[in-house]
Order: structure tokens, then C-alpha cells, then sequence
């Protein structure tokens, strides 16, 4: 059975797309058959795995079949990254699906029909959200099984986290029951600062009772945050770094939860 993964923060920049495409690949390590979703018209997921900015089928045009009705290969938009998991791309065109939506019928469950086209072809799908809460982050959350948040353990990080989990509760009660919290995630995490030790256990004691907070949080190492301009994962660019342990032990950590 497959299970969709959102990964998803209003907040920009706390790691989304970089815990995507590592997840994504630790996944394929432990065998399993994944496929990484860009649902952010920045098209960073796509960059990131060195696929050019102007591919020519992308999750928009997807999107547009099944708004507009129309037969079509779900598979076109797939490309194949050698390290073994699939992409479904997406560039600046996404930008206006968000207004397409807004007209569409069922229009939170456009990715949704569409994910349903593509999920005996995998055991995971992870959906790599832009860093808003509007349609296309509506439409993530109604196709996913869980939400995995990603959380720099900075001051105000369990702040936005209310706003977030109040958009998850609401989805989950109109369009997707069976929506969960897969985990708050730490990334970017520089654990010998007494800060950030101060700041995850300001966001554990507000949310460990009511959601998994991972037993793994992701360092913030210079090796991960080259991989993107190399267009490969942490496990490509140094299988032994402690970058790569990481999305290892998360992965491990992903399946176990199953
Ligand atoms: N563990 C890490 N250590 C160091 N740098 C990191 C780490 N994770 C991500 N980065 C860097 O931080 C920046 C933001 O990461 P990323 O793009 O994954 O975040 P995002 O949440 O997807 O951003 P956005 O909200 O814009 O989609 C990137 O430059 C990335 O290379
Ligand atoms: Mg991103």
C-alpha cells in the first residue's frame, strides 16, 4: 500500500525540500519505490535533484487533466533521478494553479485524484509543499496521508506551528479524515547550542503529548546544504557524513512507524 507524505511549514526556509529529496532516497535505500511530488512553483525539489527549470510536463499540466476532465497518461510527467526515485517536476508555471483551483469543482482533491492515478506504482509519495497555506498546500493535504513538519528550533518555531496544526485540523475534519501527523521533525539543528536544546523542549512540552516528535533530528552541516547545487542527495554527496546517518535513522524511523 502506498502512503503519501506531505511535508509541509508555512515557514519558509526550515528544511521542506531538502527533507523531501533525503527522506525521499533514504527511503529507496531501505527498497523502497518512491516518488518525490514538487507542489511549489520556486520548483526547488526539481532544481535540487538537477532537473532543468523549463521541463516540459510538470505537475501543472497534470493537475490541469484532471481539472478539465481529460484522459491522459498520468506517468508523462515523471522523470527519473539516478539515485532511484521519481520526480513529478514543477516550475514558476504552478504559480497559477492556485487561481485555477479556486474555480475548480472538488477543488481541494485535485492532486489527490490525481496521486490516486500513480499509487500502485509505490510505496511512498512525499509531497514537498511551498511555504504557504493556500490551495496548493490545501490540495497536499487532502491527497496525504500524514504531515511530516519540519522545525528549526529557533525562538518562535512552536509559534507558527499553532496556525499550522490548526489548517491540518481543519483538513483532516472537511476533506480527509484519515490525515495524520506523521512527526515534527528538528532540522538544521545545532545541538551543542544551549538554545536550540531550550527551543525543542519548548516545542516538545507543547506538543510531544499530542504528536510524534522524531527521535532523529537533522544537523545543520555544510554538506547538506551543498547537495542542492549538485543536484543529488546527502547520500551521493557523502554516504558517511553525519547528514546522511540522519536521513538514514528518519527514513528507518518513517517505515518503523508504518
Ligand atoms: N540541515 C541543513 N544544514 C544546512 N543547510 C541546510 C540544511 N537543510 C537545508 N539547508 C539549506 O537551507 C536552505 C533552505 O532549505 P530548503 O530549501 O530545504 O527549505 P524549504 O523549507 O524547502 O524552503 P521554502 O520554504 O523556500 O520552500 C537551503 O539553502 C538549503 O540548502
Ligand atoms: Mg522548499
Amino acid at each position: 500500500m502506498c502512503r503519501v507524505i506531505a511535508v509541509a511549514n508555512q515557514k519558509g526556509g526550515v528544511s521542506k525540500t531538502t527533507t523531501s529529496i533525503n527522506l525521499g532516497v533514504g527511503l529507496v535505500k531501505l527498497g523502497k519505490k518512491v516518488a518525490l511530488v514538487d507542489a511549489d512553483p520556486q520548483g526547488h525539489l526539481t532544481m535540487g535533484l538537477g532537473f532543468p527549470k523549463n521541463v516540459r510536463v510538470t505537475l501543472k499540466n497534470m493537475m490541469e487533466n484532471i481539472i478539465m476532465g481529460i484522459e491522459f497518461d498520468p506517468k508523462e510527467a515523471i522523470l527519473s533521478h539516478k539515485e532511484g526515485v521519481d520526480v513529478i517536476p514543477a516550475n514558476k508555471l504552478l504559480t497559477g494553479m492556485d487561481m485555477s483551483l479556486l474555480t475548480a469543482e472538488d477543488r481541494e482533491k485535485v492532486l489527490r485524484e490525481y496521486l490516486e492515478l500513480l499509487e500502485d506504482d509505490y510505496d511512498y509519495i512525499i509531497i514537498d509543499c511551498m511555504p504557504s497555506l493556500g490551495m496548493l498546500t490545501i490540495n497536499a493535504l487532502s491527497a496525504a496521508d500524514s504531515v511530516l513538519i519540519p522545525v528549526q528550533p529557533q525562538y518562535y518555531a512552536a509559534d507558527g506551528l499553532t496556525e499550522l496544526l490548526k489548517v491540518v485540523k481543519g483538513i483532516k475534519h472537511r476533506f480527509n479524515p484519515e490525515l495524520e501527523i506523521e512527526g515534527i521533525l528538528f532540522t538544521m539543528d545545532s545541538s551543542r547550542y544551549n538554545n536550540s536544546k531550550r527551543n525543542k523542549q519548548a516545542v516538545k512540552a507543547a506538543y510531544g503529548a499530542e504528536m510524534r516528535i522524531f527521535e532523529q533530528s537533522i544537523p545543520r552541516s555544510e554538506a547538506i546544504a551543498e547537495t542542492a547545487s549538485e543536484g543529488i542527495s546527502i547520500f551521493a554527496y557523502d554516504n558517511r557524513s553525519k547528514g546522511a546517518k540522519s536521513y538514514a535513522e528518519l527514513a528507518q524511523e518513517v517505515v518503523n512507524h508504518a
